[in-house]
């Protein structure tokens, strides 16, 4: 749906439902937009990272303060570190502080750092409060405002600790993209291929390196992806929202394996799809040419494709085996037969995933 040049997304869970709306120039509109579809009222934590928080914090908070929100500000360093639970701490202490209630709401402002840090700030303080996700990376309007999905690292592992808590409304400029950091817009691709490997392979060929202007329409159609399959399995109890972590059961263990920071999230994900792919064609039919294309794809958005020496391999199976049970030394991984489908299978074994990273190590 489209109303003046924004596009509508909506998601469509049962009772939780909302809008994500998607357009150039949404940020100054922030504040009337809350007002009109969140509905919510006074108090805000506006919460965002170093750099985002210099770069749009005025303006956001402009905005929803002329729509009449009270709006205290909380800025966190920039950087994978910031999900943690010391961070989390901070922010509370810091609403706390400023007497925000059960009535007040979080906004977050930023990555999907941000969004996943002040997400599951917002679904744990009161028991949990509203929250307003507005993007600013790739990776946070695609995939990581919307879902619910919220939560920080703990020692032991990345997202060991978070919480499903749905936003209230979503606000994506595509704008924002403009001032990110060549990799850090790179990585954000990741995602989109994860979209076009497991839902629909056409989008695979409107994706175009570098173009930072005209994103709408490809950011709106992984949008409707992401909330598809949401709306189908919000808590992951089928198989089907299983379906996004692919490229991630590798991924996620190369984050881990690596200390935060070292790798971005898209650059570990971009090495699990390849990781992913190889293993389809072993277990599930995925014909060469289509592992091939999809790896020159990764590779003309500057995303790594093949793993480096020093990541020990070792350790990236001791961490997959964090979030994932081998069962009699099987795993379940998501696998494409062809592009655009995907599928879980059990039979994926230890064996196979160290042969496959070994295969495809530089
Ligand atoms: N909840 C989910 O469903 C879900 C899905 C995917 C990823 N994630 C999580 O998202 C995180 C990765 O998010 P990310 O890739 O957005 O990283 P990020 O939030 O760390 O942002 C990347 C960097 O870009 C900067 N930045 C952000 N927006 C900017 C802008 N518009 N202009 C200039 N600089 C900007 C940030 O300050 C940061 O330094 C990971 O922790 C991952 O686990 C969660
Ligand atoms: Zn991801």
């Amino acid at each position: 749906m489209e109303k003046s040049g924004r596009l509508e997304v909506p998601v469509g869970i049962p009772g939780r439902g909302y809008s994500v709306w998607i357009g150039e120039g949404i940020l100054d509109e922030a504040g009337a937009m809350v007002a009109e579809f969140a509905g919510v009222r006074g108090k805000c934590a506006l919460v965002s990272d170093s750099n985002v928080m210099r770069i749009y914090g005025g303006r956001v908070r402009a905005s929803l303060e002329l729509a009449g929100f009270s709006v205290i500000a909380h800025e966190v360093p920039a950087g994978e570190r910031s999900k943690s639970l010391q961070v989390v701490e901070g922010c509370i202490d810091a609403m706390v502080g400023a007497k925000l209630d059960r009535k007040s709401f979080v906004v977050a402002l930023g990555g999907g750092v941000v969004g996943d840090l002040a997400g599951f700030v917002a679904a744990i303080y009161f028991r949990g409060i509203p929250f307003v996700q507005i993007p600013t990376t790739i990776v946070a309007q695609v995939d990581s405002a919307v879902g619910g999905k919220t939560g920080v690292n703990a020692r032991g592992g990345k997202n060991l600790v978070g919480a499903f808590h749905q936003p209230k409304l979503v606000l994506a400029d595509p704008a924002t993209l403009g001032t990110l950091p060549e990799r850090e817009f790179y990585e954000g691709f990741a995602e989109i291929v994860k979209h076009a490997v497991i839902r629909d392979a056409s989008m695979l060929e409107r994706i175009r390196p570098g173009a930072r202007d005209g994103l709408s329409g490809l950011l709106a159609e992984n949008v409707r992806i992401k909330a598809a399959i949401v709306a189908e399995d919000e808590k992951e109890e089928k198989d089907v929202r299983a379906l996004l972590n692919f490229g991630h059961t590798v991924g996620h263990a190369i984050e881990n394996a690596s200390g935060y920071g070292e790798w971005f999230h898209g650059e570990a994900v971009s090495l699990g799809i390849v990781a992913a792919l190889r293993l389809s064609r072993r277990y599930a039919g995925l014909p060469e040419v289509d592992e091939q294309r999809v790896t020159e794809i990764l590779r003309s958005l500057q995303l790594p494709v093949r793993f480096p020496r020093s990541l020990s391999v070792e350790k990236i199976l001791e961490a997959m085996k964090v979030d994932k049970k081998f069962s009699m030394g099987k795993m379940r991984f998501v696998l494409t037969p062809r592009l655009g489908e995907a599928l879980v299978s059990g039979e994926v074994t230890e064996s196979a995933v160290v042969e496959a990273i070994e295969e495809l190590q530089e």
